[in-house]
């Protein structure tokens, strides 16, 4: 079984969602007091604030240490907000798998969401690929699509989205770590 490691920096729901799939989450990483650490700390998983510094390539090397202190080999980012440098895809090489709230390669970037409902879109959704250090450009590995209705603030279309990244994102890790995912 592999050993999991998930990176949050938010509310955590997507964390919540991985820890009862029971997926084996050995640790959680965070970069910022948030949310995921409370959902760690009742789940009774070890978790680490690694806080961001001016130097995103040896915040980097501080993230990856923290994970190799509990001996993880395949990494989950479940709503993680600072952008990693090469050093984690050189440690954990095929292994870094992230969860986006939009259709890629529709809208990369921080504002998926309200980048969306700003173009008028009538469906996004989520998508589910490994992290390269291109942002947001790595082979995807699932995706679903999501309705826009005609009033959704940014709030309601997230939620929307969520939903179905919650469902997803789990059973994508799962298959990505028995080697079914079809990659
Ligand atoms: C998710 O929509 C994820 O795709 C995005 O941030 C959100 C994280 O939500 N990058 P949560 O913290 O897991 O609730």
């Amino acid at each position: 079984m592999r050993r999991l490691g998930v990176l949050a920096s938010g509310g955590g729901s997507n964390l919540a969602a991985i820890l009862e799939a029971d997926l084996p989450v050995v640790a959680v990483v965070v970069d910022r007091p948030c949310g995921a650490t409370a959902i760690a700390e009742a789940a009774g998983v070890p978790f680490e604030v690694v806080p961001r510094g001016p130097d995103r390539v040896e915040f980097t090397h501080r993230i990856v240490d923290a994970l190799q202190g509990h001996e993880v080999d395949l990494v989950a980012m479940a709503g993680f907000m600072t952008i990693l440098e090469k050093p984690i895809f050189d440690a954990f090489p095929g292994a870094v798998l992230n969860t986006h709230p939009s259709l890629l390669p529709a809208f990369r970037g921080a504002h998926a969401v309200p980048d969306a409902l700003a173009a008028g879109v009538k469906v996004t959704g989520c998508t589910i690929h490994v992290a390269t250090p291109d942002v947001d450009c790595g082979p995807i590995l699932a995706q679903e699509a999501v309705p826009v209705m005609p009033e959704d603030t940014v709030d309601d279309l997230h939620e929307r989205i969520k939903v179905v990244e919650r469902r997803l994102y789990p059973d994508t890790i799962r298959r990505f770590a028995e080697g079914t995912s079809g990659r």
